[in-house]
């Protein structure tokens, strides 16, 4: 097999879309993708000033390095999670990663700022770390949008990821999600507007893209992570894949372009005008459809001192 392009050698075949490519064709491909993704569905414009959320992953490390190479102003922001050795790896690659190209990276700490960790939290709460998790990283993304005057903030979810999301919500048909799974999210609310420019790309496309380019990243899964359905969706539709190749790519575009507006146009219906309820939370001004919002109620909980436990009997016998 040759290049599709120049009949070069080839170091990536795609068979979903019946191709192959040489190194310098390959990642032409894959910033055409993204092009493409951010037109169709209008995610933001050359002028923009853009905050890419990077975990130190490949998928958002390549996801910063294309719209760069795209010409876009696009600055990073990576949160310190407080998940041991792995937050730390993580921030460390994408701290490398801005350095070496002379690119602006907020630094955000869950611990420093707020006083908690996601696994402090997920002990708090009692409830699975992602949840914290998830909810700490939308707040922040959102925030550090707002202080800084982005248009709009990137996230590096890629097509394993959104087809494994899709898969999950349809597998329990939740309404109220599928409603909202779209690869960008107007600003609205007070909330900055929201993209997912990797979707046209899939996790081997990204990880052979980092290859090709020397962009060092962390590899392993996040050790909060085990257990987690959406990895099981994933290997499901690898399965389905391998038999039929572009099952993944028509799943989740099958789904925007002909079923995605029916769950918005009923939850819409069902729910009045979406903006009814949201004013500012009382404690840190986010839009919030409650007095105090949910990362506040979080961060009142989870940065409470952990109770000390004291021998009254000891005490008694020192007394
Ligand atoms: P995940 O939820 O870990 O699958 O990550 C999905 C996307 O969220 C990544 O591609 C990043 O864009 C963003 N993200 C995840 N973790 C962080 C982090 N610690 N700091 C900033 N952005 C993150
Ligand atoms: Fe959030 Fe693992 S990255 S729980
Ligand atoms: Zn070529
Ligand atoms: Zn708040």
């Amino acid at each position: 097999m040759k290049c599709r392009v120049c009949s070069g050698r080839i170091v990536i075949e795609l068979r979903q879309h019946n191709a192959a490519f040489c190194a310098e064709h390959f990642m032409a491909f894959c910033r055409r993708q993204v092009e493409r993704a951010i037109d169709k569905f209008s995610m933001f414009e050359p002028g923009d000033r853009v905050l890419v959320a990077v975990s130190g992953g490949k998928d958002s490390l390549a996801l910063w390095d294309i719209l760069v190479e795209l010409g876009y102003a696009a600055d990073g922001l990576v949160i310190g999670l407080g998940i041991d050795d792995y937050s730390e790896q993580s921030t460390a690659f994408a701290r490398d990663f801005a350095d070496q190209r002379g690119l602006t990276l907020h630094y955000h700490s869950l611990q420093d700022e707020h006083g908690f960790t996601v696994p402090s939290a997920a002990e708090a709460t009692k409830r699975v770390p992602c949840s914290s998790c998830g909810l700490s990283k939308r707040h922040i993304f959102d925030s550090v949008a707002l202080d800084h005057g982005y248009d709009v903030v990137v996230t590096g979810h890629n097509l394993d990821d959104e087809a494994a999301v899709l898969f999950g919500n349809v597998s329990r048909w939740q309404r109220d999600y599928l409603a909202r799974q779209h690869p960008v999210l107007p600003a609205a609310n007070g909330f900055p507007r929201k993209a997912k420019p990797l979707v046209r790309l899939g996790e081997r496309e990204m990880a052979a893209y980092c290859v090709l380019n020397n962009i060092d990243y962390v590899v392993d899964e996040c050790p909060m992570a085990a257990g987690n359905k959406h990895l099981e969706y994933k290997d499901l539709l690898n399965t389905m894949e391998v038999a039929s190749p572009g099952a993944k790519h028509a799943f989740y575009f099958g789904f925007l372009d002909r079923a995605a507006e029916l769950f918005s146009a009923a939850v819409e219906a069902k729910s009045g005008r979406p903006d009814e309820n949201i004013s500012p939370c009382v404690v840190c001004g986010s839009p919030s459809t409650n007095e105090v919002c949910s990362f506040c109620k979080l961060v009142e909980l989870a940065s409470r001192p952990v109770p000390v436990e004291i021998d009254t009997r000891r005490d008694m016998l020192d007394g």
